[in-house]
């Protein structure tokens, strides 16, 4: 996932090295976040120039490492490393790729035109890019990347060139700027119009501001300064009601004005530096200039509160990284409201319930030719492909095979030209995974990417694809990645399905289902205390048995998995309908049996196997509809679970899993986040 972090000093004299040296040591610590790319852009001029104040801004971008940027950096020999200054405001950025290729000329900052007028770093996805390039293109504006950030400095130049007066500020220019975009972003704005001033706003993706000063700051509080957003400038519509008695800005007192501001979407970036951080708010345009911060609204909301609060970080690093939560798994489960949305953003339109997956559109006519659907993966993405094999037979009407890579080429299968073959990974590194897609490949399939890792091998080697955009996953056993690429296979059946009258009325439960579906998901996280009590019965047991079927047999299986790779557990995700042919023996008044009967053409089946177990003496916990009372009038341990349609409730179901796993693995006294003899990425046979 991108990073940002930026980095203004006024009246604090710095070396151009100690710059870069903060600037790099600010992305290192986003290194965590995953990335394929970064830069930075810093103030020119060069070693031969004897006026220290030309206006000339530095952009140096690489792919891979931050230590590769690092390098290059020193690299420039034009740059006077020695040189002290006073003032200067510097961004830098890792980029996670979502719009184009991870390379140098993708990444971050992005800038208006050759001569670097005004530079941007940006996290987020701009969902009318499209629109704004091609309405950018018109008035001459030249594009070089692929990316859709670039619209945002090309925008906030077209804006600067057509301004009414010449004392516009610059945080007049990006509140214009705003107005226009539409999505999620977090962006720092650099311009050679204002020197060592910063402006920086959010909407939808975090972004905090850290202050820090030898001297006291005056107040906690920075007050908001109210704008319609439709002034003209200089005439600012202040908010007289309802403002406290305090300054308009922020800045140290004493004898010195010296203070230093980090800009950061998290943290972890800014805490070596200053622990007093002011976390902005949607909408909020914070503005340095001459050294004083002030934050202006775009909007104002009503009842909101008109400061704000600077705070007192009192976490270590580790701690930040990882939020509030004991584990990356841990915070990673609980991110899958926000990650599904990522998922689902800017491909679903819930008006007109239209679902277009970018990187597969040129493709659809010749996927919907095809002899059949072949789905590959390994582990955890592997059971993506048995979760969302029924709805993709449904609504495609073709054949759908699901695979595990290994086993697909263990068995030499026979695949042909007009064959379209799925490759789910994570990582996108899996060899397995990406054994069999050369495989597929050679036999002249077509290859399709599900993966959440642009620039991996799978992305570069398939002929299209679909980014999951879930974020980075650190925890080895999957968790939102597997929720994403379910979410992501819906999208493909729907996508498919468009046309086809039989289907809309299926198609619209799905959709609306989507749309409600972090809502369900956040419901379901606000169960944990109740699945930690109940892992606090289980943890000592060996082992532990997950069964249901039909839409929920995904389910078994990765909850199964979840309990075996991080708990140590014996677990077995098993089909209900296999019961009595083997697993059966194994069930008696020891044996924990997770039953999931959820409300669907399954259910009737599902009280059969659970009547198998109980007349065995075995102790069922079952995860159920809501309230369901065929479960309910019972005294069964129970995870009542919000009801959605057939094909989405794995997602739903499979939280509860992953949430008992963690609390079993913690209870067990083992590191959650690195079970043994596992690795995040299987990158060897
Ligand atoms: O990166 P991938 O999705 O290709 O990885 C495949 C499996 O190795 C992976 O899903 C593994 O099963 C997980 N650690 C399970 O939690």
């Amino acid at each position: 996932m991108c990073g940002i972090f930026a980095y203004l000093n006024y009246q604090v004299p710095r070396t151009r090295k100690e710059i870069f040296e903060t600037l790099v040591k600010g992305l290192q610590r986003l290194e965590y976040r995953g990335y394929d790319s970064a830069g930075v852009a810093v103030d020119g001029p060069d070693k031969t120039s004897t006026d220290i104040n030309s206006n000339t801004i530095y952009l140096i971008k690489k792919t891979g490492k931050v230590k590769n940027l690092d390098e290059e950096l020193y690299k420039k020999d034009s740059l006077d490393l020695d040189v002290e200054l006073c003032t200067h405001f510097g961004i830098a950025h890792t980029r996670w790729a979502t719009h184009g290729e991870p390379s140098a000329v993708n990444s971050h900052p992005h800038r208006s035109d050759k001569t670097n007028e005004f530079v941007v770093i940006h996290n987020g996805i701009i969902t009318n890019y499209k629109e704004l390039k091609k309405y950018l293109i018109t008035k001459g504006y030249e594009f070089e990347s692929e990316t859709d950030t670039e619209v945002i400095p090309k925008l906030i130049k077209y804006i600067y060139d057509n301004r009414e007066t010449d004392s516009i500020s610059f945080s007049t220019l990006v509140e214009r700027v705003i107005q226009q975009l539409e999505g999620a972003f977090a962006l720092v704005f650099k311009s050679r119009h204002f020197p060592g001033e910063a402006v920086a706003t959010r909407r939808g993706s975090p972004l905090l501001i850290g202050v820090r000063s030898k001297y006291e700051l005056p107040t906690e509080n920075i007050p908001i300064q109210y704008n319609s957003g439709r002034h003209k400038e200089g005439v600012q519509e202040k908010n007289s009601h309802n403002r406290p008695d305090c300054a308009d800005s922020i800045s140290p007192v004493g004898d010195s004005e010296a203070v230093e501001y980090y800009f950061a979407s998290d943290a972890s970036a800014v805490i070596e530096h200053t622990n007093k951080v002011l976390y902005m708010e949607d909408d909020d345009i914070a503005m340095v200039a001459a050294g004083k911060l002030s934050i202006h609204r775009l909007n104002r909301q009503a009842g909101e509160d008109p400061v704000r609060a600077i705070q007192t970080l009192k976490m270590e690093l580790q701690q930040i990284m990882k939020g509030n939560f004991d584990a990356f798994m841990q915070k990673e489960i609980f991110e899958q409201p926000e990650s599904v949305v990522n998922t689902m953003r800017g491909r679903i339109c819930f008006d007109t319930n239209m679902v277009v997956l970018g990187g597969l559109k040129d493709h659809l006519k010749e996927i919907k030719r095809c002899r059949r659907l072949i789905m590959i993966g390994c582990g955890t993405s592997f059971h993506a492909a048995v979760a969302t094999r029924q709805i993709l037979e449904e609504l495609t009407e073709l054949p759908v095979m699901v695979e595990l890579a290994s086993d697909f080429l263990d068995r030499n299968t026979p695949v042909f030209r007009d064959d379209v073959c799925f490759f789910i990974s994570q990582s996108g590194e899996t060899a397995d995974t990406l054994m069999a897609l050369r495989y597929c490949k050679e036999r002249g399939a077509l290859i399709v990417g599900i993966t959440n890792t642009v620039g991996s091998s799978i992305c570069r080697e398939t002929d299209c694809g679909v980014h999951i955009n879930a974020g980075p996953e650190i925890g080895v056993a999957s968790t939102k990645a597997y929720t994403s690429q379910f979410v992501a296979l819906i999208m493909f059946s729907l996508m498919m399905s468009e046309d086809r009258l039989s289907h809309q009325k299926r198609r619209l439960e799905i959709i609306h289902g989507l749309k409600v579906l972090p809502e369900l998901i956040k419901n379901v996280l606000a169960l944990d205390e109740n699945i930690k009590t109940i892992a606090n019965e289980l943890f000592e047991s060996k082992s532990l048995l997950v069964m249901g079927r039909g839409f929920n047999y995904a389910t078994c299986l990765e909850g199964a998995l979840k309990i075996k790779e991080i708990t140590y557990m014996h677990s077995e995700g098993i089909l209900a309908g296999e019961l009595k042919h083997g697993p059966l023996a194994l069930v008696d008044k020891d044996m924990p049996v997770i039953m999931i009967i959820m409300r669907d053409a399954c259910y009737i089946k599902c009280h059969n196997a659970l009547q198998q177990i109980i007349a065995r003496a075995g102790r069922p916990i079952i995860l159920c509809c809501k309230d369901d009372p065929e479960v309910t009038k019972n005294s069964y341990t129970t995870i009542e679970l919000p009801q959605t349609v057939d094909c989405l409730q794995g997602i739903v179901s499979v939280i509860p899993l992953q949430l008992l796993s963690f609390h079993l693995a913690v209870l067990r006294g083992f590191d959650v986040d690195c079970p043994r003899n596992l690795a995040k990425s299987v990158t060897v046979e």
